[in-house]
Protein backbone atom coordinates (compact mmCIF):
# COMPACT_ATOMS: atom_id res chain seq x y z
CA UNK A 1 0.00 0.00 0.00
CA UNK A 2 1.41 3.25 -0.97
CA UNK A 3 1.85 6.00 2.19
CA UNK A 4 1.84 9.07 2.52
CA UNK A 5 4.23 9.24 5.47
CA UNK A 6 5.55 12.26 6.88
CA UNK A 7 6.36 11.09 10.58
CA UNK A 8 10.10 12.86 11.91
CA UNK A 9 9.46 15.53 9.71
CA UNK A 10 9.77 19.28 10.27
CA UNK A 11 7.39 22.08 8.74
CA UNK A 12 7.01 25.59 8.09
CA UNK A 13 3.76 26.79 7.21
CA UNK A 14 2.67 30.09 6.35
CA UNK A 15 -0.96 31.50 6.31
CA UNK A 16 -1.28 28.93 8.70
CA UNK A 17 -4.49 30.62 10.91
CA UNK A 18 -6.96 29.89 7.80
CA UNK A 19 -7.65 28.64 4.87
CA UNK A 20 -5.20 26.45 2.69
CA UNK A 21 -2.57 26.92 4.72
CA UNK A 22 -4.06 26.17 7.69
CA UNK A 23 -5.81 22.60 6.28
CA UNK A 24 -2.34 22.73 4.90
CA UNK A 25 -1.12 22.07 9.00
CA UNK A 26 -3.74 19.36 9.39
CA UNK A 27 -3.02 16.97 6.45
CA UNK A 28 0.92 17.43 7.62
CA UNK A 29 0.21 16.53 11.00
CA UNK A 30 -2.08 13.60 10.00
CA UNK A 31 0.95 12.20 8.06
CA UNK A 32 2.90 12.73 11.45
CA UNK A 33 4.81 15.93 10.80
CA UNK A 34 5.59 18.45 13.11
CA UNK A 35 4.49 22.24 12.46
CA UNK A 36 5.16 25.95 12.93
CA UNK A 37 2.34 27.41 12.57
CA UNK A 38 3.30 31.13 10.91
CA UNK A 39 0.35 33.90 10.47
CA UNK A 40 -0.24 37.37 12.62
CA UNK A 41 -3.77 35.77 14.47
CA UNK A 42 -2.17 34.33 17.57
CA UNK A 43 -5.71 33.20 18.60
CA UNK A 44 -6.30 31.45 15.63
CA UNK A 45 -2.96 29.28 15.96
CA UNK A 46 -3.57 28.55 19.30
CA UNK A 47 -6.85 27.32 18.55
CA UNK A 48 -5.57 24.70 15.56
CA UNK A 49 -2.58 24.00 17.85
CA UNK A 50 -5.37 22.62 20.74
CA UNK A 51 -7.15 20.76 18.11
CA UNK A 52 -4.34 19.01 17.62
CA UNK A 53 -2.33 16.33 18.52
CA UNK A 54 -0.32 18.13 21.64
CA UNK A 55 3.33 19.37 20.54
CA UNK A 56 2.70 18.48 16.66
CA UNK A 57 1.82 22.71 15.95
CA UNK A 58 3.77 24.96 17.46
CA UNK A 59 2.52 28.56 16.61
CA UNK A 60 4.36 31.37 15.41
CA UNK A 61 2.78 34.10 15.26
CA UNK A 62 4.14 37.38 12.75
CA UNK A 63 3.47 38.95 10.31
CA UNK A 64 5.88 37.84 7.55
CA UNK A 65 5.98 41.32 5.81
CA UNK A 66 8.34 42.45 8.66
CA UNK A 67 11.96 43.13 7.74
CA UNK A 68 13.17 40.38 10.43
CA UNK A 69 10.16 37.89 9.91
CA UNK A 70 12.87 35.34 8.43
CA UNK A 71 15.25 35.89 11.23
CA UNK A 72 12.32 34.85 13.53
CA UNK A 73 11.04 32.16 12.11
CA UNK A 74 15.24 30.74 12.07
CA UNK A 75 15.07 31.87 15.56
CA UNK A 76 12.09 29.12 16.09
CA UNK A 77 13.53 26.63 14.07
CA UNK A 78 16.61 26.14 16.13
CA UNK A 79 14.48 26.38 18.99
CA UNK A 80 12.40 23.72 17.77
CA UNK A 81 15.59 21.31 17.54
CA UNK A 82 17.37 23.29 14.49
CA UNK A 83 15.62 20.74 11.70
CA UNK A 84 13.72 21.85 9.17
CA UNK A 85 12.27 19.55 6.24
CA UNK A 86 9.42 21.28 4.53
CA UNK A 87 8.43 24.81 3.80
CA UNK A 88 4.91 25.87 2.45
CA UNK A 89 4.50 29.62 1.80
CA UNK A 90 1.02 29.98 1.81
CA UNK A 91 0.31 33.36 2.98
CA UNK A 92 -1.03 35.73 0.58
CA UNK A 93 -4.26 37.26 -0.50
CA UNK A 94 -5.78 39.15 -3.68
CA UNK A 95 -5.16 42.68 -4.37
CA UNK A 96 -7.35 44.14 -6.57
CA UNK A 97 -5.95 47.66 -7.72
CA UNK A 98 -6.91 50.61 -10.21
CA UNK A 99 -5.18 51.47 -13.17
CA UNK A 100 -3.88 54.53 -11.09
CA UNK A 101 -2.88 52.50 -7.80
CA UNK A 102 0.13 54.54 -5.88
CA UNK A 103 3.35 52.52 -5.38
CA UNK A 104 2.07 51.67 -1.93
CA UNK A 105 -0.36 49.44 -3.05
CA UNK A 106 1.63 47.69 -5.82
CA UNK A 107 4.77 47.61 -2.79
CA UNK A 108 2.28 46.01 0.18
CA UNK A 109 1.41 43.00 -2.48
CA UNK A 110 4.56 42.16 -3.55
CA UNK A 111 5.61 42.06 -0.16
CA UNK A 112 2.99 39.93 0.63
CA UNK A 113 2.58 37.16 -2.13
CA UNK A 114 6.04 37.31 -3.29
CA UNK A 115 9.50 38.72 -1.07
CA UNK A 116 8.11 37.86 2.62
CA UNK A 117 8.15 34.00 1.15
CA UNK A 118 11.24 34.30 -1.22
CA UNK A 119 12.91 36.11 1.97
CA UNK A 120 11.94 33.20 4.03
CA UNK A 121 12.84 30.47 1.84
CA UNK A 122 16.24 32.13 1.84
CA UNK A 123 16.91 32.45 5.36
CA UNK A 124 15.71 28.57 5.93
CA UNK A 125 17.74 27.39 2.98
CA UNK A 126 20.35 26.23 5.16
CA UNK A 127 17.90 23.78 7.29
CA UNK A 128 16.62 22.36 4.00
CA UNK A 129 20.13 21.58 2.60
CA UNK A 130 20.59 19.81 5.70
CA UNK A 131 17.94 17.53 5.12
CA UNK A 132 17.52 14.59 2.84
CA UNK A 133 13.93 15.40 2.09
CA UNK A 134 14.17 19.30 1.38
CA UNK A 135 10.62 20.89 0.14
CA UNK A 136 9.85 24.60 -0.65
CA UNK A 137 6.62 25.03 -1.80
CA UNK A 138 4.57 27.76 -2.86
CA UNK A 139 0.83 28.40 -2.87
CA UNK A 140 0.66 31.20 -6.02
CA UNK A 141 -2.67 31.16 -8.53
CA UNK A 142 -3.32 32.37 -11.60
CA UNK A 143 -2.38 34.86 -13.70
CA UNK A 144 -5.50 35.14 -15.90
CA UNK A 145 -7.26 38.21 -14.99
CA UNK A 146 -10.94 38.48 -14.26
CA UNK A 147 -13.26 41.02 -13.36
CA UNK A 148 -15.66 39.98 -10.79
CA UNK A 149 -18.56 41.66 -11.20
CA UNK A 150 -20.36 40.43 -7.59
CA UNK A 151 -17.87 43.13 -5.67
CA UNK A 152 -20.51 45.35 -4.18
CA UNK A 153 -18.45 48.23 -4.15
CA UNK A 154 -18.07 48.60 -7.80
CA UNK A 155 -14.60 50.43 -7.81
CA UNK A 156 -12.77 47.10 -6.71
CA UNK A 157 -14.21 45.23 -9.74
CA UNK A 158 -10.64 45.80 -11.75
CA UNK A 159 -8.78 43.40 -14.27
CA UNK A 160 -5.80 44.46 -12.61
CA UNK A 161 -4.94 42.60 -9.07
CA UNK A 162 -1.61 43.23 -8.33
CA UNK A 163 -1.23 40.00 -6.70
CA UNK A 164 -1.30 38.28 -10.15
CA UNK A 165 2.42 39.83 -10.84
CA UNK A 166 3.70 39.20 -7.47
CA UNK A 167 2.33 35.33 -8.74
CA UNK A 168 4.20 35.00 -11.56
CA UNK A 169 7.13 36.69 -10.01
CA UNK A 170 7.01 33.48 -7.41
CA UNK A 171 6.78 30.88 -10.24
CA UNK A 172 9.86 32.88 -12.08
CA UNK A 173 11.54 32.79 -8.81
CA UNK A 174 10.31 29.35 -8.06
CA UNK A 175 11.43 27.90 -11.67
CA UNK A 176 15.18 29.40 -11.05
CA UNK A 177 15.57 28.40 -7.69
CA UNK A 178 14.69 24.79 -8.52
CA UNK A 179 17.57 24.38 -10.38
CA UNK A 180 19.85 25.51 -8.16
CA UNK A 181 18.48 23.46 -4.98
CA UNK A 182 18.56 20.09 -6.87
CA UNK A 183 21.95 19.10 -6.35
CA UNK A 184 21.04 19.52 -2.27
CA UNK A 185 18.23 17.17 -3.26
CA UNK A 186 15.77 20.03 -2.42
CA UNK A 187 12.80 20.67 -4.37
CA UNK A 188 11.32 23.34 -5.21
CA UNK A 189 7.18 23.92 -6.57
CA UNK A 190 4.19 25.94 -6.57
CA UNK A 191 1.07 25.01 -6.20
CA UNK A 192 -1.56 27.36 -8.05
CA UNK A 193 -5.33 27.32 -6.58
CA UNK A 194 -8.55 27.97 -8.52
CA UNK A 195 -11.36 29.46 -6.58
CA UNK A 196 -11.00 27.78 -3.28
CA UNK A 197 -13.61 29.07 -0.60
CA UNK A 198 -11.55 30.25 1.94
CA UNK A 199 -12.27 33.80 4.21
CA UNK A 200 -11.21 36.26 1.35
CA UNK A 201 -13.31 34.39 -0.82
CA UNK A 202 -16.12 33.92 1.26
CA UNK A 203 -15.94 38.14 1.82
CA UNK A 204 -16.05 38.41 -2.18
CA UNK A 205 -18.74 35.56 -2.74
CA UNK A 206 -20.88 35.67 0.58
CA UNK A 207 -23.72 33.88 -0.70
CA UNK A 208 -24.30 30.51 -2.53
CA UNK A 209 -26.11 32.43 -5.14
CA UNK A 210 -23.15 34.72 -5.78
CA UNK A 211 -20.84 31.36 -5.71
CA UNK A 212 -22.98 29.54 -8.28
CA UNK A 213 -23.11 32.36 -10.71
CA UNK A 214 -19.48 32.71 -10.59
CA UNK A 215 -19.18 28.92 -11.02
CA UNK A 216 -21.03 29.51 -14.14
CA UNK A 217 -19.66 33.07 -15.42
CA UNK A 218 -15.98 31.52 -15.30
CA UNK A 219 -16.99 28.15 -16.66
CA UNK A 220 -15.09 26.14 -13.72
CA UNK A 221 -15.70 22.66 -15.55
CA UNK A 222 -15.81 20.60 -12.30
CA UNK A 223 -18.87 23.24 -11.17
CA UNK A 224 -18.00 23.91 -7.85
CA UNK A 225 -15.64 26.04 -5.81
CA UNK A 226 -13.02 23.72 -4.45
CA UNK A 227 -11.97 23.45 -0.76
CA UNK A 228 -8.99 24.25 0.95
CA UNK A 229 -8.61 20.40 1.63
CA UNK A 230 -8.05 19.69 -1.45
CA UNK A 231 -5.20 22.15 -1.98
CA UNK A 232 -3.46 20.67 1.42
CA UNK A 233 -3.58 17.38 0.13
CA UNK A 234 -1.82 18.09 -3.13
CA UNK A 235 0.77 19.87 -1.00
CA UNK A 236 1.43 17.13 1.29
CA UNK A 237 1.85 15.24 -1.76
CA UNK A 238 4.65 17.35 -2.90
CA UNK A 239 5.95 17.00 0.42
CA UNK A 240 6.09 13.66 0.69
CA UNK A 241 8.87 11.14 -0.42
CA UNK A 242 6.11 10.05 -3.35
CA UNK A 243 7.05 13.76 -5.22
CA UNK A 244 10.89 13.16 -5.39
CA UNK A 245 11.08 13.54 -8.87
CA UNK A 246 8.70 16.39 -9.24
CA UNK A 247 10.35 20.00 -8.89
CA UNK A 248 10.09 23.33 -11.00
CA UNK A 249 6.38 22.73 -11.64
CA UNK A 250 3.63 25.03 -10.98
CA UNK A 251 0.24 22.36 -9.98
CA UNK A 252 -3.00 23.89 -10.91
CA UNK A 253 -5.53 22.52 -8.02
CA UNK A 254 -8.46 24.73 -10.23
CA UNK A 255 -11.28 22.28 -10.93
CA UNK A 256 -10.19 23.01 -14.79
CA UNK A 257 -10.83 26.78 -14.42
CA UNK A 258 -7.75 27.59 -16.19
CA UNK A 259 -8.99 27.63 -19.39
CA UNK A 260 -4.35 27.98 -21.33
CA UNK A 261 -2.81 24.68 -21.43
CA UNK A 262 0.12 25.97 -19.97
N1 LIG B 1 -8.69 30.94 -2.06
C1 LIG B 1 -8.44 31.05 -3.36
O1 LIG B 1 -9.32 30.83 -4.21
C2 LIG B 1 -7.06 31.43 -3.83
C3 LIG B 1 -6.89 31.67 -5.19
C4 LIG B 1 -5.61 32.01 -5.66
C5 LIG B 1 -4.55 32.09 -4.77
N2 LIG B 1 -4.75 31.87 -3.44
C6 LIG B 1 -3.60 31.96 -2.55
O2 LIG B 1 -3.63 30.94 -1.58
C7 LIG B 1 -2.97 31.38 -0.41
C8 LIG B 1 -3.86 31.13 0.79
O3 LIG B 1 -5.03 31.91 0.62
P1 LIG B 1 -6.42 31.58 1.32
O4 LIG B 1 -7.46 31.69 0.28
O5 LIG B 1 -6.29 30.38 2.14
O6 LIG B 1 -6.55 32.91 2.19
P2 LIG B 1 -7.14 33.22 3.62
O7 LIG B 1 -8.13 32.22 4.06
O8 LIG B 1 -7.52 34.66 3.55
O9 LIG B 1 -5.84 33.05 4.51
C9 LIG B 1 -4.72 33.86 4.28
C10 LIG B 1 -3.66 33.46 5.28
O10 LIG B 1 -2.52 34.30 5.10
C11 LIG B 1 -2.17 34.88 6.37
N3 LIG B 1 -1.58 36.18 6.21
C12 LIG B 1 -2.08 37.24 5.54
N4 LIG B 1 -1.25 38.29 5.64
C13 LIG B 1 -0.20 37.87 6.40
C14 LIG B 1 0.98 38.49 6.88
N5 LIG B 1 1.26 39.76 6.57
N6 LIG B 1 1.83 37.78 7.65
C15 LIG B 1 1.55 36.48 7.96
N7 LIG B 1 0.46 35.83 7.54
C16 LIG B 1 -0.40 36.53 6.78
C17 LIG B 1 -3.50 34.95 7.11
O11 LIG B 1 -3.29 34.98 8.51
P3 LIG B 1 -3.40 36.25 9.47
O12 LIG B 1 -4.50 37.10 8.97
O13 LIG B 1 -3.68 35.62 10.80
O14 LIG B 1 -2.06 36.89 9.41
C18 LIG B 1 -4.14 33.64 6.71
O15 LIG B 1 -3.64 32.60 7.52
C19 LIG B 1 -2.63 32.85 -0.62
O16 LIG B 1 -1.29 32.98 -1.01
C20 LIG B 1 -3.57 33.24 -1.75
O17 LIG B 1 -3.05 34.32 -2.50
C21 LIG B 1 -5.99 31.55 -2.95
Amino acid sequence: MIALDLRDRVAVVTGASAGIGRATVGVLVEAGATVLAVARREENLRELAETLPSGAVIPLPLDITEPDAAAWVVDAVEAAGGRLDILVNAAGGSRTVAVDAPDSAWDEAMELNFSGGRRLSQALIPFLRCSEHGRIITVTGSSEPATNPVFADASRASALNASNSAKAAAHAWSKGLSRELGVDGITVNCVAPGTILTEQLARIFPTEEDRRRHVEEMGIPAGRFGAPIELAHTIAFLASDLAEYITGEIISVDGGKRRFAF
